[in-house]
């Protein structure tokens, strides 16, 4: 346990080091938090797909159930400025006309009940990769950044979003734009560079192995 509670630290403190030198487009963890009561009917729209306590059933629709409210604002930001493209996110994040609406909804996903995955046996590899990363090819353990079963470190390090239980299909997707550079939008590229050196079949592994925690 300790070397994991090491890594945390050792994220972390990389992530110190680079938002000093890249600014952070989110809000900060201190801002004001949103309205989960009134972002339950702000939010209608979203939970058609997102499901009504944020867990989705479509492979390729993420959950939003548990995940960090700040994390979903930043991200509805990204899809509004096209710093980040999808051709459905793109247009529904632009029925979200006011900062508090936003802050409403991210609040009122953050507080259902976290997602979950179906707690099977995972994946050795993916675990592997998760917990230790590889130091030969500049990755850092996922865990670091994540948090024990990619569960997330805690709502002050908002930034880093929750991953344990999400849809795998989603998981590998973005895994696979963060390598191929069609999905830029991690705070100093950060994620561009965790994937630059994931061969496919660990991409497969990750996605299994964090997709069942
Ligand atoms: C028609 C279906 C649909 C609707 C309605 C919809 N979404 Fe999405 N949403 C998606 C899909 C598909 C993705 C994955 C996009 C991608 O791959 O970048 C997504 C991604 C997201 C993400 C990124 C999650 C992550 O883990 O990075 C957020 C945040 C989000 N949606 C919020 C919303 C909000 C807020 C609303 C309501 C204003 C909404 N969505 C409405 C389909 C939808
Ligand atoms: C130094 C910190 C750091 C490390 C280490 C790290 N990540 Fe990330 N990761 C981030 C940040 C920050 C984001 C949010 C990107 C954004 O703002 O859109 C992210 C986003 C993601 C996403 C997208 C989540 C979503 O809902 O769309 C996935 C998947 C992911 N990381 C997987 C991994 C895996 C697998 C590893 C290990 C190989 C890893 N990360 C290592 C910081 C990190």
């Amino acid at each position: 346990m300790s070397h994991i509670k090491h890594s945390i630290a050792c994220g972390l403190a990389l992530l110190i080091q680079f938002t000093a030198v890249t600014a952070y487009a989110g809000k900060p963890a201190a801002a004001p938090a949103g309205d989960p009561v009134a972002g339950k009917e702000k939010s209608f729209l979203c939970q058609g797909c997102h499901g009504d306590d944020g867990i989705s059933f479509e492979p390729l629709i993420p959950k939003l159930a548990g995940q960090y409210g700040h994390y979903i604002e930043k991200e509805v930001r990204n899809y509004q400025s096209g710093a980040r493209s999808h051709p459905i996110m793109n247009a529904m994040a632009g029925t979200v006309n006011s900062d508090v609406d936003l802050a409403d909804i991210g609040a009122y996903f953050e507080k259902q009940i976290k997602m979950k995955g179906n707690g099977s046996a995972g994946n050795p590899i993916g675990e592997d990769i998760f917990l230790h990363g590889d130091t030969a090819k500049q990755r850092i353990a996922c865990v670091g950044c994540h948090g024990v079963k990619g569960k997330g470190v805690s709502p002050t390090t908002s930034m880093f979003p929750v991953l344990g239980g999400q849809q795998k299909e989603y998981i590998r997707g973005q895994l696979i734009n963060f390598r191929n550079g069609s999905r830029t939008n991690s705070p100093g590229g950060i994620m561009n560079l965790m994937t630059k050196a994931l061969t496919d079949a660990e991409i497969e592994a990750l996605a299994q192995y964090i997709s069942v925690q």
